[in-house]
């Protein structure tokens, strides 16, 4: 049986009992809820290390509006079997209280990139991702850890974090998992209405076409997205859409 620990201390002591055993550790941070797309990111730490932890945890200071917290799906039971299906050995599993025991008076924050895309849009949202993910590396002491490209800039500002700070642990990107439609696969997913839910592929196939940033913002506005902004960078465009009360974002390789 997988175990899920609530406790950081106990966390810190199996950890160290792994390294100081040789073993090497893989972690994949969560929020939970988990589907395919998160699964293939245990699946991948599966294959690189001796031990599997994934995080579960609802990182309250990365969101800006309450209701969105509130509205994010809980559901413990079904991702233990999951992640146990694929292979996790650990499900760590902590309390806002004890992660954030400091009140968050101390946080990590990047002043520039963080600001733009996601960031221009989620206000301290950045801060609050790294602040978290910055706790859960010290905890779980990884030799890898594992993250989607999905959050094409999540990714970046994490990976260049570990190297602000030298972080002994490697940043792995995965890529992107989709429905056969070509959705993006996401949490939010659940809250779109049968009509959102037709119309969101859209954004992908959009994202994906030969056509300039400001051509496909027209498209996807005219189509029935509020869009917030489509960007080509580093070789890649990526956008970020509302349909109703979900945001939807999404990235393809140029
Ligand atoms: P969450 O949204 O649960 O995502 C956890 C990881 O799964 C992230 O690295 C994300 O990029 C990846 N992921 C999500 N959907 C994916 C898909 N369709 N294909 C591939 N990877 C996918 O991202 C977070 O949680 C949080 O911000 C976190 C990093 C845990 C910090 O709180």
């Amino acid at each position: 049986m997988i175990d899920v620990i609530n406790d950081i201390g106990e966390t810190r002591r199996r950890m160290t009992e792994d390294r100081t055993a040789g073993r090497s550790i893989g972690l994949v941070p969560t929020m939970g809820a988990l589907h395919d797309g998160h699964l293939s990111l245990i699946e991948r730490a599966r294959s690189e290390n001796d031990r599997v932890v994934v995080s579960i945890f609802v990182n309250p200071t990365q969101y800006d509006d309450p209701a969105d917290l509130e509205r994010y799906p809980r559901t413990l039971a079904a991702d233990v079997e999951r992640a146990e299906g694929v292979g996790a050995d650990l499900i760590f599993h902590p309390s806002p209280e004890d992660i954030y025991h400091d009140a968050y008076r101390y946080r990590v924050t990047e002043s520039e990139f963080s600001r733009r895309l996601e960031g221009a849009h989620r206000k301290g949202h950045f801060d609050g991702v790294l602040t978290v993910v910055l706790k859960l590396l010290n905890i779980v002491g990884a030799d890898r850890a594992y993250f989607g490209e999905k959050d094409w800039q999540q990714l970046q500002l994490v990976r260049d974090m570990a190297a602000a700070f030298f972080l002994p642990t490697h940043i792995v990107a995965c890529r992107i998992i989709r429905e056969v439609d070509g959705l993006a696969m996401s949490s939010r997913n659940i809250h779109l209405t049968d009509d959102q839910r037709k119309l969101a592929p859209e954004l992908h196939r959009t994202l994906a076409s030969k056509w300039s940033a400001d051509e496909m913002t027209r498209h996807l506005a005219s189509t029935g997205f509020e869009v917030d902004y489509v960007e080509r960078r580093d070789g890649r465009v990526l956008g970020a859409v509302r349909l109703g009360k979900v945001r939807l974002i999404d990235n393809v390789q140029i």
